[in-house]
């Protein structure tokens, strides 16, 4: 057998990667490789997370360079088909490796090494942008202006160091697909501008509180009464001090460990409470209907608003839990009055100014269409206010005036997002009843079942009112159980209504 003479090697056919558009895909994938890269170094290493470089360096050049890489096989297989195309092109084949070629071992070892490495980037990426976009930065900042309201509201609230995600997505998988479905609809309704404002609340489909709320507060944990003293400040010329101390019997707690009994207790472990509400923000509650653990139903209907049978059976029941007292536990908007007595009671406006209280509320309650607005008409209007009425005071207390005028500054810049149109009134806080209808909304003494029991009103029910008045009198006062007392005389038993019908946030005015 004679050796068959080799055929003459045909000349390599040049890569098909070889082409203008696997080219320019290649080079997009470098590029925002090697642009990331340093970046996502400098991230990893600094102790601050910058939330838009976060979105650069996690989401963005990650997605650019897919697409390169996308573009390079893309152009790939259109340089095979092209070629295809042309007849004299040389026939397709598989490349065929051979690792005793010194050449392909140099190729085969790189492209495991540049698999190897793209995949462990993927996964340092993919793991990052998974914590980025679960990050308090993403949820409050990177929506900047839709989410200003609640994150400026919840970094002053006793849940700051709470992540978003901790109340509104929870553990476990399926919310967290969840949660980041409807993110990518927000993404998209921020984008083009189609988001509602205010954005409302209650929220649609929130986790329910079982399982987010009491991974940290659960129920049996509550105890007893807490002794609380609410300090007021009338609007009158001397902002006269009023407090009211009191004992909330918050209750709940466990049978097995002590005697369960107050809010807590009736509400959320020894009963199941549905409601029906007939409107959106569940403000005006028509029907609610108690069972306990030992089956005693009873349904409760107001005579105020009471709804029809057929409206009845065709409404939506919702069962009570935390949320429906504490659906403020981190986006507190306070309304002007609280706002004002706040920062009186901590000395952050003083109280020596005549009338500041009346002027501060009269000033922050006006519409304004931006922080801008405010800040100035804040500052011009309580100058002006000072100089007509108390010139010498302008002389005297220059300075608390100006300091003054910065607390309500700060007091609007917190509380009232004019271009979201958010504040208390779109929000209102339901755990009490002072300047929102909240327990009243139920405990009103106009809701009562078949058998003529009504829904208590009581002002002993929920809390002991140990000592009311000026400082220096609850000072001196004996703490014991008293009735409550207006601390203003207004010509009716206040008792008789709703306290939020009279106190609708710029009380005094
Ligand atoms: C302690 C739990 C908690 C934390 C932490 C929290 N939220 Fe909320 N959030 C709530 C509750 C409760 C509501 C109101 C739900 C309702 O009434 O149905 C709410 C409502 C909202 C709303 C709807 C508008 C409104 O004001 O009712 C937005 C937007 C929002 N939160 C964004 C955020 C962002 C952004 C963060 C992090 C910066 C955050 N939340 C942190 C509990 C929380
Ligand atoms: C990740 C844990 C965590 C979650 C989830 C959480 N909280 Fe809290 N909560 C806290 C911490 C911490 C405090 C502050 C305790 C303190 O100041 O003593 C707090 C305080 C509170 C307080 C007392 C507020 C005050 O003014 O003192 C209330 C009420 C409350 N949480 C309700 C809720 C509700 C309702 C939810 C669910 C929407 C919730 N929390 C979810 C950790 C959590
Ligand atoms: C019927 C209304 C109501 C319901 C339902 C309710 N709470 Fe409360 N809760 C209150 C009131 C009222 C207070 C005390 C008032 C205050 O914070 O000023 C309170 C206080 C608290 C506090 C602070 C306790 C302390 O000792 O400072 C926590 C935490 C809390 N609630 C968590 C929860 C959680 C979690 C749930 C759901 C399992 C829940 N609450 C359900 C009304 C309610
Ligand atoms: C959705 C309606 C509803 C709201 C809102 C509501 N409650 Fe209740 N509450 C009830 C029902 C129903 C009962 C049980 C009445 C019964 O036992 O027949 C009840 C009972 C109670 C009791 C026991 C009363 C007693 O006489 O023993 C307390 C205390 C209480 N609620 C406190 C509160 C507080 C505080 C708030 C506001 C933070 C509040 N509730 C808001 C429906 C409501
Ligand atoms: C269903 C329960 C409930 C009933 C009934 C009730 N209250 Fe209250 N009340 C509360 C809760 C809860 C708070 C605490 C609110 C908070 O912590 O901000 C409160 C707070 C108050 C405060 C202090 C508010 C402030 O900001 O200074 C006064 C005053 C008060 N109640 C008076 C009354 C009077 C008067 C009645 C009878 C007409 C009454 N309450 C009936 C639950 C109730
Ligand atoms: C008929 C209207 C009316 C009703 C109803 C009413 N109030 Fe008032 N309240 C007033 C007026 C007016 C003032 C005086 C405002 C001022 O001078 O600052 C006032 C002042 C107060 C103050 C001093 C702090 C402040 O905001 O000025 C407290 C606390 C108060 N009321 C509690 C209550 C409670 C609790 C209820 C419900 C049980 C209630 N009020 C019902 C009209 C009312």
């Amino acid at each position: 057998m004679s050796e068959t003479p080799r055929p003459p090697a045909a000349p390599r056919p040049p890569s098909l990667l070889r082409n203008p558009i696997s080219l320019a895909g290649g080079a997009v994938a470098v590029i925002s490789t090697a642009v990331g890269l340093p970046l996502m170094a400098a991230d990893l290493f600094s102790h601050r997370t910058n939330p838009y470089l976060g979105i650069l360096i996690y989401l963005t050049l990650p997605m650019v360079a897919m697409a390169g890489v996308g573009v390079l096989v893309l152009g790939a297989f259109w340089e095979r088909a092209r070629r295809r195309r042309r007849p004299d092109a040389p026939a397709h084949r598989w490349p065929r490796v051979d690792l005793n070629n010194p050449r392909h071992q140099v190729g085969v070892v790189g492209a495991l090494s540049a698999l190897i490495v793209m995949g462990v980037l993927l996964s340092i990426t993919g793991y990052r942008a998974y914590h980025f976009t679960e990050s308090v930065q993403f949820c409050g900042l990177v929506c900047h202006q839709v989410m200003k309201p609640e994150y400026t509201a919840y970094q002053h609230s006793p849940h700051a160091r709470v992540a978003c995600t901790q109340c509104h997505v929870g553990p476990g998988a399926s919310w967290y697909v969840r949660s980041k479905l409807s993110g990518l609809y927000q993404v998209y309704a921020v984008t083009t501008g189609r988001y509602p404002r205010p954005i409302p609340s209650p929220v649609k489909n929130l986790r329910p509180a079982q399982e987010t709320c009491e991974q940290c507060h659960w129920p049996a944990k509550f105890f007893g009464a807490q002794q609380k003293t609410f300090t007021h400040y009338l609007a009158d010329e001397q902002n006269s001090p009023w407090q009211i101390q009191m004992l909330l019997k918050i209750g709940g707690g466990d049978p097995a460990v002590g005697a369960p009994t107050g809010i807590h207790w009736h509400m959320n472990i020894k009963n199941d409470i549905y409601y029906v509400a007939s409107d959106e923000q569940r403000e005006t509650i028509p029907w609610v209907r108690v069972a306990d653990r030992d089956g005693h139903v009873r349904e409760y209907m107001s005579t105020e608003q009471p709804l029809s049978p057929e409206q009845l059976a065709k409404a939506t029941m919702r069962r009570m839990d935390c949320l429906d007292c504490h659906n403020r536990p981190s986006h507190v908007f306070r309304p002007p009055d609280r706002a004002v007595e706040e920062a009186f009671e901590a000395g952050r406006l003083d109280r020596s100014l005549p009338y500041l209280k009346r002027e501060a509320i009269r000033l922050l309650s006006q519409e304004y269409v931006s922080d801008a607005e405010a800040s100035a008409a804040l500052l011009k209007g309580l100058a002006e206010f000072y100089q007509r009425e108390y010139p010498e005071r302008v002389r005297e207390q220059g300075v608390a005036i100006q300091q003054a005028t910065a607390e309500l500054q700060r007091i609007y810049a917190r509380n009232f997002f004019p271009e979201m149109r958010t504040d208390w009134r779109v929000h209102p806080n339901h755990v009490g009843h002072l300047n929102a209808q909240g327990c009243f909304r139920c405990h009103d003494g106009l809701h009562k079942s078949r058998d003529g029991t009504v829904l208590t009103k009581d002002c002993a029910a929920c809390h002991t009112i140990l000592a009311q008045g000026p400082p220096e009198e609850v000072a001196q006062a004996r703490l014991e159980a008293q009735p409550f007392r207006h601390p203003v005389d207004v010509g009716v038993d206040v008792t008789e209504f709703k306290c939020s019908e009279c106190h609708t946030g710029t009380s005094g005015l």
